[in-house]
């Protein structure tokens, strides 16, 4: 019997350490308006690589007339945390440059710092993680519909130019897009249309059901099967 404890406990830590269990919050959304919107929310594997927010922002009905392959015109969409206004916010800033409508261009999203009315300087440390992009074009009508998602931890070690905070929580940010023309970031222009503040709620993080209760499963499984074996 001694011996089938020790496997039992064996068992059950290789199953806990092989499946972390990831704790994970509601998505929130907000749409800023009839052509932005953004989703998110916060996760943590819980294998040590820390608790993050996940960000979908999201532009539609984009008119892509103006765009000239291989002029590095294009989009750019921003979010900033912690802040009613622009200046003094760390933002996040995902620029996407087109090269043709057929071409897979992804969205190159950076960690800044707003200290003037002006385009955020790139932090000295990077924070975000580009996870994806998503993109549809209307080549005929010349829109498209795009999305950045990016990862950027809750808490960073950059304490000058990085806003903490945790899941559980509301805080206050903005959120900007604007275009890109001839490589040059432009203006975001008109507060309601193009820029604004907004509330932004983050989520208590939690367990999935399923997770728990599969791995539940597993360890009640593998002590039963130890039992009856060392039973016969
Ligand atoms: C708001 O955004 C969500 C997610 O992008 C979308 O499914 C929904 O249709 C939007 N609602 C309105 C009123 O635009
Ligand atoms: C797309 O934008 C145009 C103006 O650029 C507007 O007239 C049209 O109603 C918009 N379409 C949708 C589906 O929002």
């Amino acid at each position: 019997m001694a011996v089938a404890a020790v496997l039992i406990c064996t068992l059950s830590f290789q199953v806990t350490a092989v499946d972390p269990v990831e704790i994970k919050s509601r998505i929130n959304f907000n749409n800023f308006t009839d052509q932005f919107s953004a989703e998110w929310y916060a996760y943590d594997k819980q294998d040590g690589s820390g608790a993050k927010l996940r960000v979908t922002l999201r532009i539609k009905n984009l008119s892509t007339k103006d765009w000239i392959i291989g002029n590095n015109d294009g989009v750019w969409l921003g979010i900033g945390l912690g802040n009613t206004v622009m200046r003094g916010t760390d933002v996040v800033m995902c620029t996407y440059r087109f090269s043709g409508y057929a071409v897979s261009d992804i969205f190159a999203c950076t960690d800044r710092y707003a200290s003037a009315w002006n385009e955020p300087v790139i932090d000295g440390t990077q924070n975000v993680d580009d996870i994806s992009s998503q993109r549809l074009f209307n080549e005929v009508m010349k829109l498209g519909e795009l999305a950045a998602i990016f990862d950027r931890s809750l808490t960073t070690t950059d304490t000058e130019a990085d806003f903490k905070f945790s899941a559980g929580s509301s805080i206050d940010a903005v959120w900007a897009w604007g275009f890109i023309t001839s490589g040059n970031v432009q203006y975001h222009g008109n507060q309601a249309t193009n820029r604004d503040s907004f509330n932004m709620r983050i989520s208590s993080m939690r367990s999935s059901a399923k997770q728990l209760i599969g791995n539940l499963y597993a360890i009640i499984g593998a002590s039963l099967l130890l039992i009856s074996a060392t039973f016969i």
